[in-house]
C-alpha cells in the first residue's frame, strides 16, 4: 500500500493540464466517491494498527497534493485567453472608462429639478418649428428683426418653416392644447443664424418656464425666479431686475444675478459690476393669450427663459463657449464627480 500511494503521489506531482475537461478527468479520477483517494481510505480499515499512523499520514499527504494541483492548475487555466484562435479574450476585463455626463446636461437636469420641485412639468416640442408658433403667436409684429435672415435659419417659404430660435415655441403648443393652469418649462435646443464666437454659438440650449393662472402677478413671478436662483446658486444669491422689451412679454425685464464668483464684490466675469445677467422675462402679454384660445380678462401668466450654456459657464467657470461642443475628452472628464 506503501508503495502505491508513493507511486500515485509522484502521478500527482507530474500531472498537468490542458484545459479544463482534462482537469475534471484527474478530479474524478481521484477524488470522486469511487475514486483512488476514498479507495485507499475503504482499505485503510485493514492496515494493521501498528502502521495505521504512518498509512493515515500519507494518504492525507495524497489527498491534500491532489486538492492543490487543481486549485493551482485552475488558476493556470483561468489566465489564459478563452478563445485563443480568434484572438480575442471576451474574458479581460473593459478597457474603456465610464462615460460621463455632458456639463449642460449636468445643469440642464439640475434646473429641471428644482423647477419640478415646485409643481412645474416638463415640456418638449418640435425643433423644426412654422411661422405660426415661433413668432406669429408670440406677438411679433411681421417687420420684426427677429425674423430677419440675421437671426433665424429658414428652411422653407412655403409652408413657412425655420428652426426654432427659440422653445417659447413650445409653450405656444402647451397653451394651445391645455386650459389654465399651466405651469411648465421647456428645456431644447435651439438655433440662431450666429458667428461662432467664446459667447455665442449658432446651436444652443434654453429652458424656457410659463405659468398661466388666475390672478398671477409679477410678485410671484420674482419669488419664482428668486427661490431659482437661491437653490443654483446658493442661498446667499441676490437677484435685480431691469427692465427689457420682448414682444411676447409686457412688461419685460432681464434678471440679474449677484456675481457667484465674486459674491457681488467685482470680477472679470461680472466685468467689475457684481451682477451677471442670467435670463429674461416678464408677464405674458394677452395678445399671446389670445392667439392660444385662452380668455385673457380670466387669466394672466408670467414667462422666463434662460440660455443653458450661459449659466453653466457662469457655475463652472467656463471661459469659451465653443468647449461645450467639441467633445474634448480633457474638457469632459473635469466634470465626472459632477453627476
Ligand atoms: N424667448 C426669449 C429668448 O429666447 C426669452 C424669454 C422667454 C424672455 C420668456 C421673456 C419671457 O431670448
Amino acid at each position: 500500500m506503501k508503495n502505491k500511494i508513493n507511486n500515485l503521489l509522484k502521478e500527482v506531482e507530474a500531472f498537468s493540464a490542458e484545459n479544463p475537461e482534462q482537469l475534471e478527468a484527474f478530479r474524478i479520477k481521484f477524488l470522486s466517491k469511487k475514486g483512488l483517494v476514498p479507495a485507499l481510505f475503504v482499505d485503510f480499515k485493514t492496515v494493521a494498527p501498528e502502521d495505521r499512523r504512518e498509512m493515515g499520514q500519507l494518504i492525507n499527504t495524497l489527498k491534500q497534493a491532489v486538492q492543490n494541483k487543481i486549485v493551482n492548475l485552475k488558476d493556470k487555466l483561468d489566465e489564459q485567453p478563452v478563445s485563443q484562435s480568434s484572438g480575442f479574450d471576451l474574458s479581460l476585463p473593459a478597457s474603456s472608462p465610464l462615460g460621463t455626463r455632458h456639463p449642460l446636461a449636468i445643469v440642464r437636469n439640475e434646473i429641471i429639478d428644482i423647477f419640478s420641485r415646485i409643481g412645474f412639468t416638463v415640456s418638449e416640442g418640435p425643433e423644426i418649428e412654422d411661422d405660426f408658433h415661433n413668432f406669429t403667436a408670440l406677438n411679433f409684429p411681421k417687420e420684426h428683426p427677429a425674423r430677419d435672415m440675421q437671426d433665424t435659419f429658414f428652411i422653407e417659404k412655403d409652408p413657412d418653416l425655420a428652426l426654432r430660435t427659440h422653445t417659447s415655441s413650445v409653450q405656444v403648443r402647451v397653451m394651445e392644447k391645455t386650459q389654465p393652469p399651466i405651469r411648465t418649462i421647456s428645456p431644447g435646443r435651439v438655433f440662431r443664424n450666429e458667428a461662432i464666437s467664446a459667447r455665442a454659438h449658432c446651436i444652443f440650449h434654453q429652458v424656457e418656464g410659463l405659468y398661466v393662472d388666475e390672478e398671477v402677478s409679477f410678485t410671484d413671478l420674482k419669488q419664482t425666479l428668486f427661490y431659482f436662483a437661491r437653490e443654483l446658486f446658493g442661498e446667499h444669491t441676490k437677484i435685480r431686475f431691469r427692465p427689457s422689451y420682448f414682444p411676447f412679454t409686457e412688461p419685460s425685464a432681464e434678471m440679474d444675478v449677484s456675481c457667484n464668483i465674486c459674491g457681488g464684490k467685482g470680477c472679470n466675469i461680472c466685468k467689475y459690476t457684481g451682477w451677471v445677467e442670467i435670463l429674461g422675462c416678464g408677464m405674458v402679454d394677452p395678445n399671446v393669450l389670445e392667439a392660444c384660445h385662452i380668455d385673457n380678462k380670466k387669466y394672466t401668466g408670467f414667462a422666463f427663459g434662460m440660455g443653458i450654456e450661459r449659466i453653466t459657464m457662469l457655475k463652472y467657470q467656463v471661459n469659451d463657449l465653443r468647449l461645450f461642443f467639441e467633445n474634448d475628452l480633457r474638457f469632459l472628464k473635469q466634470f465626472e464627480s459632477a453627476r
